[in-house]
């Protein structure tokens, strides 16, 4: 599990030279300068992410795999160079390792398929009760189909993982765990190699959701995580909406069925029979995200010119100072504070409602979400209808953060 820094500001990290990298924060929103604490829904995109997008549909676009003349080749050339992207960003053995997808949603639909002829009545699946809907809902079409059985492993009152309750789940009924690296509402960070570790000890296969954890940790390291299945999406790192990936190890991708079928999945395809294309593409139906992919691969190469340790270590530090003034207020609830946690502080006020709060704060130029947050289980276990959320990214300030307690406050005011 890594640890973040104190509260001493990060070495070797230039928050003005960062931000200057985002074009949007040019904008002002409500004649107010934009606050956006809105990075765990999705982040904003540097100027790097922009230009190779734009680059390559003014100067090398063309379909990918297909072509024999130079842009079907130079534009195959940038797709699969992301790939290798992907690859280093996770510490995948291989770039055979990485499907492309449209975001972790669809990475983890493809697993629940490809593992449905596994998981069959009365197996069991392992999740926490801090999991994002997009790790619940594929497993309840195996509930539902095949007649597997949820199991959840309890979060604490901080927020963090109860993992001796979680160890005690694990049985020889347990085929698969599917847990998150880090929850987009707590901010927990859990310990995954550990997770993994008791998973592969109950015989089951282990799927890490690292929707938050890529865009935080300073680094991902899938072997080291001896993780079966990694998913994540690639427009909360910086990177365009669309694109996003799963890791597996081989051995799973070689024997999961295909999601969807249709061009490039296939080996060939007769009037009677159809026999698939070797990994990743048997998973990769139909013309690509090509575009998005390659903005995909601008963002990671964007994110490893940035000192990552000292990113979080900032990050965290803001999401810590907006913590503890919110604490000044009686009727605010924070939602968990687990040890080491990550930039994220969601909240809620005694008699007001987050989406009023939301909305007044947006007049003040502060982008916070509000809501369950997509993980309804979580927030039926901290009995909570709906709360806010400040989600931080590398090109947050100190000063976002005084604004951000300012407009809360004064949002607070209004709402008498
Ligand atoms: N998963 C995204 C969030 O947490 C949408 O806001």
């Amino acid at each position: 599990m890594t640890k973040t820094g104190g509260c001493a500001g990060p070495k070797g990290f230039d928050v003005e030279k960062v931000r200057a990298d985002f074009p949007i924060f040019q904008r002002t929103i409500w004649d107010k300068p934009l606050v956006y604490l809105d990075s765990g829904a999705s982040a904003q995109k540097p100027k790097a992410v922009i230009d190779a997008m734009t680059r390559v549909m003014e100067h090398s676009f063309a379909n990918v795999h297909r072509g024999l003349h130079t842009l079907a080749n130079e534009a195959t050339e940038a797709f699969e160079g992301a790939r290798g992207d992907v690859a280093r960003l996770l510490g995948a053995k291989s770039d055979e390792e990485i499907v492309f997808t449209r975001g972790s949603t669809e990475a983890i639909n493809i697993v629940a398929n490809g593992l449905s002829d596994d998981i069959g009545a009365g197996d069991e699946i392992v999740v926490s009760q801090m999991e994002h809907h997009s790790n619940i809902v594929p497993w309840h079409f195996l509930r539902e189909r095949n007649g597997a059985v949820l199991k959840w492993a309890p979060v604490a009152d901080d927020g963090s993982l109860d993992m001796e309750a979680y160890a005690k789940l694990l049985g020889p009924k347990t085929k698969l765990v599917a847990m998150t690296h880090m929850s987009n509402v707590l901010g927990t960070i859990t310990d995954a190699a550990e997770i993994v570790r008791l998973a592969h000890e109950a015989g089951a296969l282990c799927l890490l959701d690292g929707s938050q954890s890529v865009v935080h940790l300073p680094k991902t390291d899938v072997q080291a995580l001896d993780a079966d299945f990694y998913v994540f999406t690639g427009h909360k790192l910086y990177g365009p909406t669309g694109a996003g990936a799963l890791y597996a190890k081989k051995k799973h991708l070689k024997r999961m069925r295909p999601f969807q079928g249709g061009g490039e999945m296939i080996e060939s395809v007769s009037e009677d029979a159809v026999t698939f294309a070797d990994p990743p593409q048997k998973f990769e139906a139909g013309t690509p995200s090509i575009i998005d992919a390659i903005g995909l691969g601008a963002a990671i190469r964007y994110v490893e010119t940035i000192d990552r340790q000292a990113a979080m270590d900032h990050e965290t530090r803001l999401m810590r100072k907006a913590q503890d003034g919110l604490k000044k207020w009686n009727d605010v609830r924070i939602l968990g504070d687990a040890p080491g946690k990550g930039a994220i502080v969601a909240f809620d006020v005694k008699g007001a409602h987050a989406h009023d709060l939301a909305q007044i704060m947006d007049r003040f130029g502060v982008a916070v979400r509000a809501g369950s947050h997509c993980a309804e289980p979580l927030m039926r276990r901290f009995d909570c209808q709906s709360s806010l959320r400040a989600s931080f990214a590398m090109y947050n300030t100190e000063k976002d953060v005084d604004t951000f307690l300012e407009a809360f406050e004064k949002a607070r005011d209004i709402l008498g």
